[in-house]
């Protein structure tokens, strides 16, 4: 467990001798470590429409192989100890294996996604009921709010950069902060092109205060904010972009996965102390994604401990 450096409510007592100082913190985990972590298989996973730039419904998804790649990612994240659930995919929700966009689950609630695009709105009911069924209390964004869960919330423990413009919307953000309100919002960032439909295709934390981020897909008041905000910010190149959705990648401890990357980004990633390790995402890149929309994380939740200081 960390400590954050909030400290939020102090007070004093005093028993004769001795003065003790209790104070509330907020903690968190240290890391997505045996996190519950939610996932949809590729069942019906294939390129049918196109909502986004990489989609093309004439490139032919290779079913077989999007099983290996997905099967493959899911074992490793089994090995590091991940608390893994399977939510049901569902014929005619192809985008469903995107599972990261379904919503945010925090404690034993699910607030559900609310999609832009008709061709994924048929989504959010099967994943009111998966959550449901699994005993979460769902909540709905209000109508006409979008907010496509983390596909445009990157967030690490109590810190979120929020992502509007293609996809979610304001009102959608106003669901997510009455959702979570103790997140700090650090940043909230236009995404002025379209193939930046999501957050998630253009930024990620690597740490509290680390980012791998491509700074054109913001506009200029965007970057500035995300860098007032982060201490150390790793640019990728539209390289890495390109071939790879480098900033679509999951930090466990360490380590970060990904698609691919190039020599120079290893090396700048080495350098922050992390590790590259890539699992091959061709079929996935097809619909738009890596493997970062892959998986739903549920969010850490602040714990609040007491500590006493004798002083
Ligand atoms: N075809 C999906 C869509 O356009 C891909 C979503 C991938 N998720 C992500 N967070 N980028 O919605």
């Amino acid at each position: 467990m960390r400590y954050s450096a909030e400290k939020s409510k102090f007070s004093v007592t005093h028993d004769g001798s001795l003065f003790a100082r209790m104070r509330r913190v907020d903690c968190f985990a240290e890391s997505t470590m045996t996190t519950r972590t939610f996932l949809c298989p590729p069942t019906f996973y294939d390129v049918t429409y196109s909502i986004n730039p990489y989609m093309d419904p004439s490139v032919k998804v290779d079913r077989v192989l999007a099983w290996r790649q997905w099967v493959r990612f899911v074992d490793a994240l089994e090995r590091r100890g991940l608390d893994l659930q399977f939510i049901e995919p569902r014929d005619g929700c192809p985008d469903m294996v995107f599972l990261g966009d379904a919503g945010l689950v925090l404690g034993d609630r699910f607030l559900c996604s609310r999609f832009r695009h008709r061709e994924r709105q048929p989504e959010a009911d099967h994943y009111t009921r998966a959550f449901a069924d699994l005993g979460y209390q769902v909540i709905q964004p209000p109508s006409p709010a979008v907010l496509e869960g983390l596909g445009d919330v990157t967030i690490w423990g109590n810190r979120a950069i929020l992502g509007y413009g293609q996809r979610s919307d304001r009102a959608g953000f106003d669901a997510f902060r009455r959702f979570a309100p103790f997140v700090d919002v650090i940043a909230e960032v236009e995404l002025p092109d379209p193939r930046f439909y999501h957050l998630a295709t253009a930024i990620a934390f690597l740490d509290e205060d680390t980012i791998i981020y491509y700074p054109d897909a913001f506009t200029r008041s965007g970057r500035s904010q995300i860098e007032r905000a982060v201490g150390r910010r790793i640019a990728v190149s539209e390289r890495d972009i390109l071939d790879h959705q480098a900033c679509n990648c999951l930090v466990l401890g360490d380590t970060v996965m990904m698609d691919g990357c190039s020599s120079g980004l290893e090396r700048q990633l080495a350098g922050c102390g992390f590790r590259v390790e890539t699992y091959p995402m061709s079929e996935f890149k097809k619909g738009g994604g890596s493997l970062r929309c892959l998986v739903l994380p549920a969010l850490s939740e602040p714990v609040h401990a007491t500590l006493e200081i004798a002083s």
